[in-house]
C-alpha cells in the first residue's frame, strides 16, 4: 500500500527480483521493492563475507574501523555490504536485507537518495574540501539554528564525538568549572572525559572503561543513573558551585532505546538553572529525529548547549555544537576557547546535510515516521508476547528499541536485565530472513522515510518466525 508524504507517494511496492534493478529503484516517486525469493533464501551464505572479514581482519584491529559492527555481542559471521538504496541494503554475498541501523542514525530519508546524490554531483563539480569559508556553511547554520530552538549560534565539525569534545571544553571555559555530570549508559563519543559508563560500544565489549585513559581526564566526570533525580540532587549537594556541565542524551540510544521520564528533564533543567550549571543535550543521535528541532523541541525544554551530528550530514562525516549566542563567542576566533578543523564545514557534508533537511522539512515527514514505527514496534512486540517471550520497547518518532526483559526499562542497570543471548539468536534468525537490526542488544533502532508498509510487514512476519525458533 502507498503511503503519502506531503503529496508524494511512497512504498508503491512493485516487486523486482533482480539486483541489477536496484540501482534504479528508488527515485522519489517510485520507491520499488526487491523481492526475495525463496530459492535466495535458502541459498543465505556469507562466505564472500566471511573471506573479506578475515582478510579485514589482518589489516584493520578486529577487521573493523568501529568495534560494533565487528558483531561480537551477537556473534557469528558480520556482514560486509556492497551497496545501499532507500530502506535496503546488500551485503557482498548477494544478501539483501531491510536496514533499521541507517547506517546509525544519518539515513532518515533513506540510503542513498537521489536527490542528495544529484546535489553531490553538482558541488562536487566544484571541488570536494575548499578549507575556507563557503556559502553552503551559512546555508546549513541558517537551517540549524532556525530548527534548534537552544541554538544562536553553531560550529561544525566532523564527527559527533568531535562535537562533544568542543561543547565540553566551551563548558569549561565558560563557566571556569571543570566537573561535568554524565548519565550511566549515556554515549558521548570516544573523548577521553566521556568514557566513563558509556553503553554502547564499550558495554557491548564489557569494557567498564577504557584502558589508556588517564585517571585525570576522567576525575572531574561524575556519573548518576539516567532519570534518577536524587542521585543528581546529591551529586549537585556534595559539588556545590564545582560543577560546569550536565551532558546527556535526552533521549538514550546507547543503552538500547530508553526513554526519559518527563520530570526528570524537567528537574535537571530546573536545578542547573539554579546553580549556575550549563544544561547540554546530545542531540546527534536524536537531533532531526524525534521531530525537526530534536528532543528539545519534542519534550519543549531549552538547554543551553546542544550537540548535533549524523543527520545534518546525510551520510557524510559531520558534528556540531551549537548554544546562546553569549556562550559560542566564547569560541575561537571570536573568543579565547580553541577549537579547529581541516575539513570542518565539508561543502560536500554541507549539501547532503542541507538536502536532508529539507526534505525531513517537508509536511508529513514524522507524522511518517511515527507511523510506520509505532506499526513495527507493536508488531515486534506482540509476536514476541505471542511467543512468549519476556520483551518490553517503545519508540518515538523514528527511533526505538526493544528488551528480552519484562520491564520497564528506565536506566542502564535495568537494560541490563535483558537476555542478550536471546537478543543474540533473534539477531541472527532475522539476519538470515534479511532483516538487519543493530547488533547489539545496547542499540537503539532507526527507520526512515523510504521504509515502506510492506518493509514493515515483512519485518514483523519475520520476527513471528524468529520468535518461535530462539
Ligand atoms: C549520542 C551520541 N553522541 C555522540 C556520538 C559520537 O558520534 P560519532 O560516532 O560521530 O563520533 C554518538 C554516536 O553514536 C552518539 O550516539
Amino acid at each position: 500500500m502507498a503511503a503519502t508524504i506531503g503529496g508524494i507517494s511512497v512504498g508503491l511496492g512493485i516487486p523486482c527480483s533482480t539486483k541489477l534493478s536496484k540501482r534504479f529503484s528508488s527515485s522519489r516517486s517510485s520507491r520499488v521493492r526487491m523481492a526475495v525469493t525463496v530459492e535466495e533464501k535458502k541459498n543465505f551464505t556469507l562466505k564472500k563475507s566471511e573471506e573479506a572479514f578475515n582478510a579485514a581482519k589482518e589489516l584493520m584491529p578486529g577487521g573493523v574501523n568501529s568495534p560494533v559492527r565487528a558483531f561480537k555481542s551477537v556473534g557469528g559471521q558480520p556482514i560486509v555490504i556492497d551497496s545501499v538504496k532507500g530502506s535496503h541494503m546488500w551485503d557482498i554475498d548477494g544478501n539483501e536485507y531491510i536496514d533499521y541501523v541507517g547506517s546509525w542514525g544519518p539515513a532518515i530519508i533513506g540510503h542513498a537518495d537521489d536527490e542528495v546524490l544529484a546535489a553531490l554531483a553538482e558541488t562536487m563539480k566544484k571541488g570536494t574540501s575548499f578549507g575556507a569559508p563557503c556559502l553552503l556553511e551559512n546555508t546549513l547554520a541558517e537551517m540549524v539554528i532556525s530548527a534548534v530552538p537552544s541554538i544562536e549560534m553553531v560550529r561544525f565539525v566532523n564527527s559527533g564525538t568531535e562535537a562533544c569534545m568542543g561543547v565540553l571544553r566551551l563548558a569549561r571555559a565558560f563557566t571556569g568549572r571543570e566537573r561535568i555530570i554524565k548519565f550511566e549508559g549515556c554515549y558521548h563519543g570516544h573523548a577521553d572525559p566521556f568514557l566513563v559508563k558509556a553503553g554502547s560500544g564499550v558495554a557491548t565489549l564489557g569494557l567498564p572503561d577504557s584502558p589508556g585513559v588517564p585517571k585525570g581526564a576522567t576525575y572531574e566526570t561524575l556519573t548518576a543513573p539516567y532519570n534518577d533525580i536524587s542521585a543528581v540532587e546529591n551529586l549537585f549537594e556534595s559539588q556545590k558551585g564545582e560543577i560546569a556541565a550536565i551532558i546527556l542524551e535526552p533521549v538514550v540510544g546507547n543503552s538500547g532505546f530508553i526513554a526519559p521520564k518527563l520530570e526528570f528533564l524537567d528537574a535537571i533543567r530546573k536545578i542547573t538553572k539554579e546553580n549556575g550549571t550549563l544544561l547540554i543535550f546530545d542531540e546527534v543521535m536524536t537531533g532531526f529525529r524525534l521531530s525537526y528541532g530534536g528532543a528539545q523541541e519534542y519534550f519543549g525544554i531549552t538547554p543551553d548547549l546542544t550537540t548535533l551530528g549524523k543527520i545534518i550530514g546525510g551520510g557524510l562525516p559531520v558534528g556540531a555544537y551549537g548554544g546562546r549566542r553569549e556562550i559560542m563567542e566564547m569560541v575561537a576566533p571570536a573568543g579565547p576557547m580553541y577549537q579547529a578543523g581541516t575539513l570542518s564545514g565539508n561543502p560536500l557534508a554541507m549539501t547532503a546535510g542541507i538536502h536532508t533537511l529539507k526534505r525531513l522539512k517537508e509536511p508529513g515527514s514524522y507524522e511518517y515516521l511515527d507511523k510506520i514505527t509505532k506499526k513495527l514496534i507493536q508488531g515486534i512486540l506482540d509476536a514476541g508476547k505471542k511467543a512468549g517471550h519476556a520483551i518490553c520497547g517503545g519508540y518515538i518518532s523514528g527511533m526505538f528499541g526493544f528488551f528480552f526483559t519484562d520491564g520497564p526499562v528506565y536506566n542502564f542497570e535495568d537494560a541490563k536485565k535483558s537476555d542478550a543471548a536471546k537478543f543474540a539468536r533473534f539477531h541472527r534468525g532475522m539476519l538470515e530472513e534479511g532483516v538487519y537490526f543493530a547488533p547489539s542488544q545496547f542499540e537503539a533502532g532507526f527507520t526512515s522515510l523510504a521504509h515502506t508498509s510492506e518493509d514493515i510487514q515483512r519485518t514483523i512476519a519475520a520476527a513471528e518466525k524468529v520468535f518461535q525458533q530462539i
